[in-house]
């Protein structure tokens, strides 16, 4: 279930210090629109009050399996009924648990046990706990049953330790649960994207870029590891977190990008080439800051080597799928970029859209002619993008499968 199909969440918080971290969480998730129902075990209510939630939330918390504030005494079964999903946060190991053995001595637990619809959970709790035997075996058959387990992250703990155990942050768990609903249509493919601008040094502090961010290659790679891939990400200079689960390569040139693109290619199935690569090296940086003077300084360039089409032209290539960011005439300059370079895909956008924003709109290019996805963020887009990749990859496999010849 992604998170935009959620109208109505129960969020269940038991008792952990990362309870304090339940306020962001439902005021994030109360700010989408979505309907918020809390509900306390009464270990929360020691590191966190349900006034506050009440507030956040703008509904009544509920605490005790015997509230008689329900109508009909069966708060557990209402509240279940009521949620298209239920998210535990933070889940403590002794809830973890008691629900994976069925057990409801709660209000909380008893709704997890009554419920139709999915279950999450956000665990939470000391790196040792996190690492006992019994806590695996929990969370192990607790994802055998179908419950979605998000985090934990590891870092500092209110403890003093260190280690798996941190409940992850609010954005972060939004966006684990958009993750884990996403099809897994990359399963065991390898890819290999660029992303961000190249830079080529003029003198010791200057130098030629563009104003590309590495938003749309940043969230290619975030969409094909929800996608079950295994993702490395080459990228230039840019100010954006690795998205959680790639190989990170930082680069800074175009030539460190061809190399370290060239570094990671075997096995790959499928490369993407989003970055905007600088066309043009100098010739002859200067390792010192350049004086300024009344003269007209003169740059000699030369031209930098085609990523793409190294790749493109390798015995076996993988899969290429290239970018074009054109200011006119998208479509026939994007489609003529495409043939020269011998792509089976190429995603065109105008480059006014495109550089540096959230949202952008692409054409995908293809032999069987022009696609169009319509303006959304960037992790939209790139997940329309990988969808059909991955349609094409399976039509691809399934037209070279060999026939079944009978046997004489
Ligand atoms: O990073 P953002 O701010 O989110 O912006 C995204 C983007 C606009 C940079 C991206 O969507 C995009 O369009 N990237 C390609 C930019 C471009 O115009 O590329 P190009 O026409 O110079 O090159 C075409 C293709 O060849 C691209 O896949 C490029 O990565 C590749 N190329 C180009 C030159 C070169 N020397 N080596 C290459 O591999």
């Amino acid at each position: 279930m992604a998170l935009s199909s959620i109208k109505r969440i129960l969020v269940g918080i038991t008792g952990g210090i990362a309870a304090y971290k339940a306020a962001e969480l439902v005021r994030l998730l109360v700010r989408q629109g979505i309907d918020v129902q809390v509900v306390m075990t009464q270990a929360a209510c020691h590191f966190i009050t349900p006034v506050t939630l009440q507030a956040l939330s703008g509904k009544p918390v509920f605490t005790d399996l015997w509230d008689d504030r329900i109508d009909n005494g069966m708060a557990h079964i209402e509240f279940s009924r009521d949620a298209d999903a239920i998210l535990i946060a933070p889940a403590s190991a002794d809830f973890l648990a008691k629900i994976t053995h069925g057990m409801a001595d709660d209000l909380l637990s008893n709704i997890c046990l009554a419920r139709s619809c999915p279950l999450m959970v956000a665990p939470a709790m000391n790196v040792q706990m996190w690492e006992n035997p019994a806590t695996r075996r929990n969370v192990a058959q607790l994802k055998r049953d179908g419950v979605i387990v998000l985090g934990p992250d590891s870092g500092d703990q209110a403890c003093g330790d260190t280690g798996m155990g941190r409940m992850l942050e609010p954005e972060t768990l939004l966006d684990a649960i958009d993750a884990s609903q996403q099809p897994k249509l990359l399963a065991g493919k390898k890819v290999l994207i660029t992303a961000g601008p190249t830079f080529e040094a003029i003198d010791a502090v200057r130098g030629i870029t563009n104003l590309s961010s590495g938003k749309m290659g940043y969230a290619i790679a975030r969409a094909a590891i929800e996608m079950g891939a295994e993702v490395t990400l080459v990228s230039g200079q840019t100010s954006l977190k690795s998205p959680h689960g790639a190989n990170l390569v930082k680069v800074t040139t175009t030539q460190q990008m061809l190399s370290a693109v060239m570094e990671n290619l075997q096995d790959r199935d499928i490369f993407i080439g989003v970055a905007a690569v600088a066309d043009y090296y100098v010739l002859n940086p200067s390792e010192q800051k350049i004086k300024k003077d009344a003269h007209i300084l003169t740059l000699e360039l030369a031209p930098n080597p085609d990523i793409l089409a190294n790749v493109v032209s390798l015995p076996d290539p993988p899969f290429c799928v290239g970018f074009a960011a054109e200011s006119e005439n998208l479509y026939e300059f994007a489609e003529h970029k495409r043939r020269r370079k011998n792509l089976p895909l190429l995603a065109a956008n105008l480059i006014q859209d495109a550089f540096g924003g959230d949202e952008s709109e692409l054409i995908l290019l293809d032999d069987k002619g022009a696609h169009p996805l319509p303006r959304a963020p960037k992790l939209t887009l790139a997940r329309q993008l990988l969808k059909h990749v991955a349609g094409m990859l399976k039509e691809q496999k399934s037209a070279t499968a060999q026939p079944i010849t009978e046997q004489s």
